[in-house]
């Protein structure tokens, strides 16, 4: 039965591909986004479709946010501040975007008597786990405020979901790449790509290169989702969103240089064993739960970093 869906962060990375999704599956959608590094080109292609909504707003506007919530009887939270980096013009910026804006939607929810809420959460909250694959169980000590927040949002959810009757799915996400590139907020690809575009010769590489990390393509990360709510039915669920494997910042550039038909292009580390301050060095999800309901990636990470290097390549 078709039900009217909010995405907030619509027209971001992963909440346009949702969106899109959400529509092939014969959903309503609302698309609620302040644009503030979505861009309304990923949700071009959707705007022709009549069961289709863009609401250009903050999550931090209730009126605009309560208006938007009318009729609506699931949410997919994706807004919030995607950049791991700490921004010293704005300290503030994870807390006010990512747990905040969290709270005032669960509380528009709660208001409104809506009960079911998905929410894209971040293997950064694990922070430099000593036991990989890192499973759910593990205890948190994020190294970033972007982590920090993120599990804070986390624990707001899980207290909504015993005081208020909401039903949450939460989805730690490995990094979820395809071939959109963000208003602002760098990836590794979209940062690899601008840097030998400017200099085919040298490419400076944050880090040591062995950062290792799990990468998931965004179409594979919105159908795990879906399988996830279709088949977990805890009031509070949580999942680690990814495939088992990791790929090294160094074998991203060289596929971004291959890609690019370079050659002889210098690698320039700056040396450290993380890329920036709160970046984790090596991450690997334990994903056994994930795949206990039945569901497992596709593609490794390395396809899915090729594909998404290819994707951006062919819009840009
Ligand atoms: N891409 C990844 O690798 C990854 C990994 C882990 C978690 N996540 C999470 O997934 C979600 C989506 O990430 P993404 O990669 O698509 O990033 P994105 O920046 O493309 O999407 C976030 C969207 O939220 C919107 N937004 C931010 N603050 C808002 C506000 N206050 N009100 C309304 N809209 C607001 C932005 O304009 C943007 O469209 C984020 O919550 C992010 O933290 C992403």
């Amino acid at each position: 039965m078709s039900e009217r869906v909010l995405v907030t962060g619509g027209a971001g990375c992963i909440g346009s591909e949702l969106c899109a999704a959400l529509l092939a599956r014969g959903q309503e959608v609302i698309a609620y986004d302040n644009l503030s590094s979505g861009k309304r080109e990923h949700i071009a292609p959707l705007t022709n479709n009549p069961r289709f909504r863009f609401v250009e707003a903050n999550v931090h506007d209730p009126v605009a946010l309560d208006a938007a919530l009318d009729g609506v009887s699931f949410v997919h939270h994706l807004a919030a501040n995607p950049d791991v980096k700490f921004a010293d013009d704005e300290p503030d910026r994870d807390l006010r975007q990512n747990t905040l804006a969290t709270a005032a939607l669960l509380d528009a929810m709660r208001r409104r008597g809506i009960t079911q809420l998905t929410f894209s959460s971040t293997s950064a909250v694990y922070g430099t786990s000593p036991v990989q694959p890192i499973p759910e169980s593990q205890p948190c000590r994020p190294i970033s405020l972007y982590g920090a927040t993120k599990l804070a949002c986390e624990a707001m959810i899980s207290a909504h979901t015993n005081l208020f009757g909401l039903r949450a799915w939460v989805f730690r996400f490995a990094n979820v790449v395809g071939g959109r590139v963000r208003k602002s907020g760098k990836t590794v690809v979209s940062d690899f790509i601008a840097k030998l575009r400017a200099n085919p010769r040298r490419l400076e590489i944050l880090g040591n290169g062995k950062q290792a990390k799990s990468y998931i393509l965004v179409g594979e990360c919105v159908d795990a989702m879906f399988h996830v709510v279709d088949h977990a039915q805890d009031s509070f669920n949580l999942f680690n969103l990814g495939g088992d494997d990791w790929l090294s910042v160094t074998r991203i550039a060289e596929m971004v240089v291959e890609e690019l038909g370079l050659n002889n292009v210098e690698f320039a580390y700056t040396g450290t064993e993380a890329g920036w301050p709160g970046d984790i060095p090596r991450f690997r999800l334990d994903v056994s739960a994930l795949s206990g309901l039945g569901w497992r990636v596709k593609h490794t990470s390395e396809e899915a970093v090729r594909s998404a290097i290819r994707g951006i390549l062919a819009i840009s």
